[in-house]
């Protein structure tokens, strides 16, 4: 079967922009939150989008599910173009794609209890009978490891990580296929983020379903991804698979990611790693050659990474790289 026959997700050249007024006499600005991006994920595959804080991630994720509406590109879920759906057709489609946001604390309505926030999906898509859908609440708790007892508690009386276990409850509520995980574990403590990222492995196997996770920490990525993508700037710098990326990158920034990469296990204690990264993230906006250059070792003073803006090519089996010069840039994993 060919990678489109059987990838549940495709993504073409996706692109969100938002333009800001900074006062009513300056010039909008356009930020390009998310700048061209594409990649396929498989079913039953975890699809890794890693990237520093302000890289476009939520705002790809947002666009993935048509929570907002991209400004270019499209989302294609199980050979159909979202962009085409009407509303109804859409609403009826989002049963089947799900997403868990980072804050636990934000997500939750704090004045609805813990049953009532599992319950609203199938309220909202009219599935079932009051009995049906407690059942399937009853059954749904179950699975994320939430005793039956915690029914009728309010979100303010559980603890971070069980909060996100009603999270994924509630995104498993309506049994989806594809579930977006944006930072799902990054708001919790060190110490309860290994379980929460188990659970998550397990749901995966008992149910069968596709990830999308959001990350920034590469450890966290390598332990927990199938293939990723490295985003930098609303672009992907970077697509392999996991094997691969961790062991041959070829692009500066993944490689200076990697030379601060913690241990790869998550719980543990990190370990400080050598930051090779100089300069701020930019945010952009407007921009030639290539994205990463004011940060870039490789290619500060190369005049072509000045003026050409690096397309994404096939540089191995499955592994794509947006850089003029890839491999220049080696640095060993501390
Ligand atoms: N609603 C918005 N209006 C204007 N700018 C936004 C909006 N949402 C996100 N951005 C900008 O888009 C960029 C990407 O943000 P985001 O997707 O939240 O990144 P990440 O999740 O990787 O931290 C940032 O520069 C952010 O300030
Ligand atoms: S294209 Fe040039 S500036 Fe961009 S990542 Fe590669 S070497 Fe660095
Ligand atoms: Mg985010």
């Amino acid at each position: 079967m060919s990678r489109d026959q059987a990838s549940l997700l495709q993504v073409e050249a996706l692109e969100k922009r938002f333009v800001i007024r900074r006062g009513p006499w300056s010039r909008p600005l356009v930020i390009r939150a998310v700048d061209g991006v594409s990649f396929q994920v498989a079913r039953g595959e975890t699809f890794g989008l890693v990237g520093e804080s302000g890289c476009g991630k939520s705002t790809l994720a947002r666009c993935l599910l048509r929570l907002i509406e991209p400004t270019a590109g499209r989302v294609i879920f199980d050979g159909v173009d979202l962009g085409r759906l009407r509303p109804p057709e859409m609403r009826a489609l989002r049963r089947r794609m799900q997403i868990v946001f980072q804050d636990p604390f934000a997500s939750l309505d704090p004045r609805m209890s813990i049953a009532q926030i599992v319950e609203e999906p199938l309220f909202v898509h009219g599935i079932g009978s009051r009995e049906e859908r407690q059942a399937q609440v009853d059954a749904t708790l179950e699975l994320v490891g939430i005793e039956a007892t915690y029914r009728d508690r309010r979100p303010h009386e559980l603890s971070g990580g069980q909060r996100q276990r009603i999270a994924i409850a509630r995104a498993l509520v309506l049994r989806p296929e594809l579930v977006v995980l944006d930072e799902p574990i990054s708001a919790l403590d060190v110490s309860i983020q290994a379980q929460v990222l188990n659970l998550l492995r397990d749901l995966q196997e008992q149910l069968g379903l596709t990830y999308v996770f959001i990350v920034h920490d590469l450890a966290i990525a390598e332990y927990f991804c199938d293939r990723l993508a490295v985003l930098y700037l609303g672009a992907v710098m970077e697509l392999a698979g996991r094997e691969e990326l961790f062991r041959r990158p070829l692009h500066p920034y993944t490689n200076a990611l990697l030379s601060g990469v913690p241990i790869p296990e998550p719980g543990r204690r990190r370990r400080q790693g050598r930051i090779i990264l100089e300069g701020e993230v930019p945010v952009l906006t407007d921009h030639r050659g290539c994205r990463f250059r004011s940060r870039c070792p490789v290619g500060k003073d190369r005049e072509r990474c000045a003026e050409v803006e690096p397309r994404l090519e096939e540089r191995g089996p499955g592994h794509r790289v947006a850089c003029h010069f890839p491999g220049e840039l080696v640095t060993a994993r501390p």
